[in-house]
């Protein structure tokens, strides 16, 4: 069996939200042909994606040829308008709820939804998320690794964890919104050097903020193996030692302590950086994630794992599913 925490869907159409909002900034689809359309955003190209992108039958054809028993869904990260007005943002965040849960109920067994919530008003994010869990039946949410001018230590955003917590409802955290312009202009560096570096910054923002301290049994995934995190956990535990003025202000607990109290997923395109992310992170907390279907992600699902000669078939087993419904609190008896 393989779940892949990491895949992103959009709906087949959506309103113009210009239209629908009375100003700008909003992401439009253009479909040019068949099986492609253009993603805009006010009037510029962001990418280009094809119908696997919205097509769960075309999903399912190529889950099947790759041998993924379950794909969570969640939303291309720029969707997630958290810059826009908040009663708007939830407006388009129940679209695409709505679109996702059709899907889900049309393949239960093949799907589950991650939903999308108004993280910069976090009274309406409540809300959505009580009927993202409750009337869509979602065991999880992907919110952005920061929300605005708010990292995810933000006091603001507590009644959201909070809520989460109590409705036992997962969080997968996607880097977005990073530095485009200046000295990241160039080669591809926002997804290759930015992505790591917000997730990153996600991971120290709940562990220095406390988020994990005051809500203990909130199931946290980071997405891109947890970014440079793994990495430089050594750096940060460090850091905190000599400069706790800096470090320890709001936990004063050392950033090891959550080492095992958090999940990532397992997209590092990279032997000896899966073996180092198991080892930190822990064999029972690194999900599949693939990124499908973009270019970034991993063609080949499952496939860097089951090479992996220091797993024995139950860590592998465990990578490529287990650890996953542990994540999405779901038994496996349901996608059978
Ligand atoms: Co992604």
């Amino acid at each position: 069996m393989k779940i892949d925490i990491h895949s992103h869907i959009l709906p087949k159409e959506w309103p113009d939200l210009k239209k629908r909002y009375g100003y700008g900034g909003w992401v439009e689809l253009h479909h040019e042909s068949k099986g492609k359309a253009k993603m805009m955003k006010d009037g510029k190209l962001f990418r280009i994606i094809q119908e696997n992108c919205w097509d769960p039958i075309v999903r399912i054809k190529e889950m099947d040829q790759k041998g993924v028993t379950v794909q969570a869904l969640s939303t291309v990260p720029v969707m997630f308008s958290y810059w826009a007005r908040p009663h708007d943002t939830l407006d388009l965040c129940q679209i695409l709820n709505n679109d996702l849960a059709t899907t889900v109920a049309e393949h239960p067994k093949r799907f589950v939804g991650l939903g999308t919530l108004p993280m910069q008003a976090p009274d309406l994010a409540v809300k959505e998320l009580h009927r993202c869990v409750k009337e869509l039946g979602f065991p999880g949410i992907q919110i952005g690794s920061h929300i605005n001018e708010w990292d995810l230590n933000s006091k603001e955003l507590f009644p959201v964890y909070a809520a989460a917590e109590e409705l036992n409802c997962s969080l997968f955290v996607h880097p977005w919104d990073m530095q485009i312009d200046g000295r990241m202009a160039k080669y591809w560096l926002p997804w290759l050097v930015g992505m790591p570096a917000e997730t990153t910054t996600a991971i120290c923002s709940m562990i220095m903020g406390g988020v994990f301290e005051k809500f203990p049994k909130l199931k946290v995934c980071f997405a891109h193996g947890g970014g440079a995190f793994p990495f430089t956990v050594g750096r940060i535990s460090h850091g905190f030692n000599v400069r706790p003025d800096l470090c320890a202000q709001d936990n004063p607990y050392n950033p090891r302590k959550y080492l095992g109290s958090f999940y990532t997923d397992s997209l590092v395109h990279d032997p000896l950086a899966l073996k180092l992310l198991t080892e930190v992170i822990g064999k029972d907390k690194v999900l599949l994630g693939t990124d499908y279907p973009f270019v970034l992600g991993d063609p080949e699902p499952g496939k860097l794992i089951e090479s992996m000669e220091e797993f024995d078939d139950e860590t592998k087993d465990n990578l490529k599913a287990g650890n996953a419904l542990a994540f999405l609190g779901l038994q496996k008896k349901q996608f059978e």
